[in-house]
């Protein structure tokens, strides 16, 4: 029997649709979110990302606001500029497009950011607090992003097997913080395979959720699937197809066309898991611009999502 498909294109429209709705409360009672977006260099793929993200924003109701800086900005004008955004009050949440060009520390751009307004979740103290299991973690957004995508087709990984192949600091690792976390569509006993995993097909067959964040085309095969598994394909890889209108195609870590014969839930490549990352972006700039408005008027600042 094939697997369920899971719409990724679906679950972000109500996402986002939700986030606009909270936007238009959050506005109404005084505080506009607002994100703050940087980017540095012309790298075209980072301009689409940057357009996209300023798009839904405004769709949402959130105020974006671009710097775009040239390439070769010096290190102490990026942390000026960054510093500028961190003492802003109308700036509730910051991104600086990652890679950053060749010369610019990177690490150091991260850490300057306030975690409060870290809103790729990437600064340190957000990681430490997600691995801690601190709610007033900010999460990575496509890992984020994953877990929704379950809480929609209510599947609830509590107590299964989960596998993540790929340990990234922007995708595997942070999403196996969260299966970990002792919350619903969490507590999942969770496996972390990468490159040096010994007999990978063995492990993924044991997975009752089944999560590819590696960025190799096809990698994960029918035959590495236990039956009735829900895979997520985080994967998007560029693959030449002379057929097709721009010479290449998008296929993800998962051999969609066989594996969906023998999963019981998969994501497609595209419209799975890759709108989620907006979705989440903006769900992140609501919460970071609730939680500021909490302190302003004194509130308690309330922790998680939107
Ligand atoms: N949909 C979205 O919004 C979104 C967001 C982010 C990323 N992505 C996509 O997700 C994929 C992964 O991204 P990433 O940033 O996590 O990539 P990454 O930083 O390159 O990490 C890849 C991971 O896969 C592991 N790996 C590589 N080859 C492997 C193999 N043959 N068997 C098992 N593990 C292997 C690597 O192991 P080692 O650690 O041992 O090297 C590494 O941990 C890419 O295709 C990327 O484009 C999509």
């Amino acid at each position: 029997m094939a697997a369920e498909l899971i719409d990724g294109r679906a679950v972000a429209r109500d996402v986002r649709r939700e986030v606009a709705e909270g936007t238009a409360e959050l506005t109404a009672a005084g505080t506009r979110p607002g994100l703050a977006v940087v980017l540095v260099g012309e790298d075209p793929a980072s301009q689409v990302y940057v357009r996209m993200k300023t798009r839904a924003c405004e769709e949402a109701g959130i105020e974006a606001r671009d710097t775009k800086l040239p390439a070769d900005t010096p290190q102490a004008e990026l942390e000026a500029v960054v510093d500028e955004l961190n003492a802003d009050p109308d700036v509730h949440a910051i991104l600086v497009q990652l890679p950053l060009p060749e010369g610019l520390d990177e690490k150091a751009i991260v850490e300057r950011v306030r975690p409060e307004k870290d809103v790729d979740g990437l600064h340190p103290v957000n990681v430490g607090r997600l691995a801690l299991g601190d709610p007033a973690a900010i999460r990575p957004c496509t890992p984020a992003g994953v877990q929704e995508l379950l809480r929609r087709i209510g599947f609830d990984p509590e107590g299964r097997r989960a596998v993540i192949v790929g340990r990234s600091n922007l995708v595997g690792r942070p999403l196996a913080s969260i299966l970990l976390q002792r919350e619903p569509f969490a507590n999942a006993t969770v496996t972390v395979a990468h490159s040096r995993t010994r007999d990978l097909a063995a492990v993924t067959r044991e997975a009752e959720l089944l999560v590819a964040a590696v960025g190799r085309p096809e990698l994960i095969t029918a035959d590495m699937v236990r039956e009735g598994a829900v895979v997520i394909d985080v994967g998007v890889n560029r693959v030449d197809d002379p057929s097709a209108e721009k010479g290449y195609r998008l296929v993800g870590d998962v051999a969609f066309d066989e594996v969906r014969k023998r999963a019981g839930w998969i994501t497609p490549v595209p419209g799975g898991v890759g709108p989620m990352t907006i979705a989440m972006l903006l769900r992140n700039t609501l919460a970071a611009a609730r939680r500021a408005a909490g302190r302003t008027v004194g509130a308690a600042s309330p922790a998680g999502g939107a």
